[in-house]
């Protein structure tokens, strides 16, 4: 079960940071030559969110499994291991919620401008913050 999770957990990051990287860009396109908000962006928008929400899913199910996690709780002062056990999963729930709150944002907006800015912003900064804490001597 572990290492079905752990591999889920592993492969999906790239769908997850590829979508991101998409539906940031996307949003910084419209947003610098003025396009329209139309429903391909609003789509890229939506899958975007999906798949992190999802790859959350698997992340929290592998917290409370891994024996990596357990045994780093313990060694909170190795920064490999703290990055695994702490920072890792506090900065990217946060970063999911700051994307989150982009998609709700946007739903109450109503011109194009500000619906590209607002998923520029808070996307933009879920991936940074995503791409700040992944555990890359575990990933690649
Ligand atoms: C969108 C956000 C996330 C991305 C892109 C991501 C990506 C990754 C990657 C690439 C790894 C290394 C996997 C490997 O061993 O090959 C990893 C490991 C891990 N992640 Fe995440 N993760 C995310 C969110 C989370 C969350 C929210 C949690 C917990 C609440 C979490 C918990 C863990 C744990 C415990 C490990 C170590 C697993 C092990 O090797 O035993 N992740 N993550």
């Amino acid at each position: 079960m572990y290492e079905i999770i752990r591999h889920l957990h592993s492969g999906w990051a790239y769908l997850v940071i590829l979508m991101l990287l998409l539906a940031t860009l996307n949003s910084l396109s419209g947003l610098f030559r003025n396009k329209e908000f139309t429903g391909k962006d609003r789509k890229i928008a939506l899958f975007a969110l999906i798949v992190t929400h999802i790859q959350l899913l698997f992340g929290l199910i592998i917290y409370f499994i891994s024996p990596l996690g357990k045994a780093a709780l313990s060694q909170m002062s190795d920064a490999s291991m703290r990055l695994t056990a702490m920072e890792h999963p506090l900065i990217n729930i946060i970063a999911i919620v700051l994307i989150t709150i982009g998609w709700s944002k946007h739903k109450r907006l109503t011109e194009s401008h500000p619906k590209f800015k607002t998923f520029s912003i808070f996307y933009g900064l879920g991936l940074l913050l995503i791409l700040s804490r992944i555990p890359w001597n575990l990933w690649l």
